[in-house]
């Protein structure tokens, strides 16, 4: 395999937080290495310092990237990657006022897509999930987990999970397949939501084949925190890791509930309470941030990432994209949201883009910082400082895209 080397670069290296996520008055330490160079070798980072600090191998390629900012591979910890079709029809009745959850509860939402996917082939829903891909890996991530719960019948979630390990073996990028079994209750099962837990229950043996972690939506009209707690238990039986769909629009102890089975995240928490906060930084529990859900479902509630740092809980950001409440991969942009809505500074948003993401995807032994021995992750922006990336906002900044020690893509 290729050497690479990548000189003459601002390194951000977030280095010395593999064994824990930045928490606290630690919480956006960049590492930056001024005048940097960088070595990968079959697939690794074998060396980073700075620039004439050691040789350069002679049978190495090498990038001069005149200054750029070099930052860890971006990792999108909450996705729902793995869809067909759209909702363009729903935007303007929610513009017109009409709330997300009432969709939902009249059979649209989330159900909508369910429908779509259930009537989609395999192959559709893998090509629209690629294009997708393509497009999150342009914006700089290399990583991304991707969550079934289109489907809620067993065929249409393993499509869904098939998408899944086929984007894992089609292309470089570490897919973190998450089984979303309980996204909604199927109309089907509207006056009997237990029968549906069962039945979700009964997916898990087979859907741990494909998946890493389970997720639940825990909400009020959804699954309520104790029909939560039971999937995941037998979810956790089966080796499933757990993470969770937690107090997004009304408190109802999702954070506690998270707290509580050791999830490596809780995702969302706009209505989170001091409780659940302490309870998460007690037990380390990521919380998982989606200010582009907040901004483009005009909740005009953001989660309250400040008081979670005060309480020193560890926070990650993502996209959330899916085709209701979220429908952008720009990670960028969702860098500029966390600034203006949490006020984040822009090196916390890298931090939580980065080796944060990875601690809640439980993958920072090998990705999320540019470290001698980690995986060759590695984007280049176009851009003289981290600062830049939510300052010039709406647009692309990635320049070039390094994954395993390959250049993926290029500007
Ligand atoms: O994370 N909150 C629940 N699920 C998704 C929305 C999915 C959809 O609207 O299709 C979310 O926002
Ligand atoms: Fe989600």
């Amino acid at each position: 395999m290729e050497k690479i080397v990548i000189k003459n670069a601002n390194i951000v290296t977030m280095a010395g937080f593999s064994h824990g996520p930045q928490k606290g008055k630690e919480f956006g330490e960049l590492g930056v290495i001024e005048g940097g160079t960088l070595i990968m070798s079959n697939g690794k980072i074998d060396k980073v310092g700075k620039d004439g600090e050691f040789e350069i191998p002679e049978d190495a390629k090498v990038y001069d990237v005149e200054g750029r900012l070099v930052t860890p591979g971006l990792v999108d910890p909450h996705t729902h990657l793995a869809h067909y079709g759209s909702r363009e029809n729903e935007y303007t009745w929610r513009i017109e006022g009409m709330p997300y959850i009432d969709i939902l509860k009249n059979g649209g939402g989330i159900l909508e897509t369910v429908r779509q996917n259930r009537l989609a082939t395999e192959e559709q829903i893998f090509e629209q999930s690629m294009e997708n891909l393509k497009r999150m890996i342009s914006f700089g991530v290399t990583t991304v987990e991707s969550k079934s719960g289109y489907g809620l019948d067993w065929e249409t979630e393993l499509k869904q999970l098939k998408t899944n390990k086929k984007l894992q073996e089609e292309t470089d990028i570490d897919i973190v397949s998450t089984f979303l079994g309980a996204h909604a209750i199927p109309t089907d099962f509207k006056n009997n939501p237990e029968e549906f837990v069962e039945k979700v229950i009964e997916m898990l043996p087979q859907a741990k084949e494909y998946a890493t972690y389970c997720d639940v939506f825990c909400e009020e009209g959804v699954f309520t925190p104790e029909q939560s707690e039971r999937i995941l238990l037998e979810a956790k039986k089966h080796g499933f890791k757990v993470k969770l769909h937690a107090d997004e629009i009304v408190p109802t102890g999702g954070a506690q509930l998270a707290a509580k089975l050791g999830a490596d995240s809780a995702d969302h928490l706009l209505c989170v309470d001091e409780e659940g906060m302490e309870m998460m930084a007690k037990e380390g529990v990521v919380a998982v941030l989606l200010p582009g859900t907040s901004f483009n479902l005009m909740t005009d509630k953001y989660a309250p990432a400040q008081s979670m740092i005060e309480k020193e809980v560890p926070i990650a950001l993502a996209s959330d994209f899916n085709p209701g409440s979220c429908p952008t991969e720009n990670p960028q942009l969702i860098m500029t949201l966390a600034c203006l809505n949490y006020k984040l500074t822009p090196a916390q948003t890298l931090a939580a883009y980065t080796i944060n993401a990875a601690h809640s995807v439980g993958m920072a032994d090998k990705i999320g910082s540019i470290e001698e021995g980690k995986q060759g992750d590695v984007v280049v922006f176009d851009c003289p400082n981290v600062d830049y990336i939510p300052y010039r906002f709406g647009i692309s900044h990635t320049y070039s895209v390094f994954k395993k020690g390959k250049l993926i893509w290029e500007k």
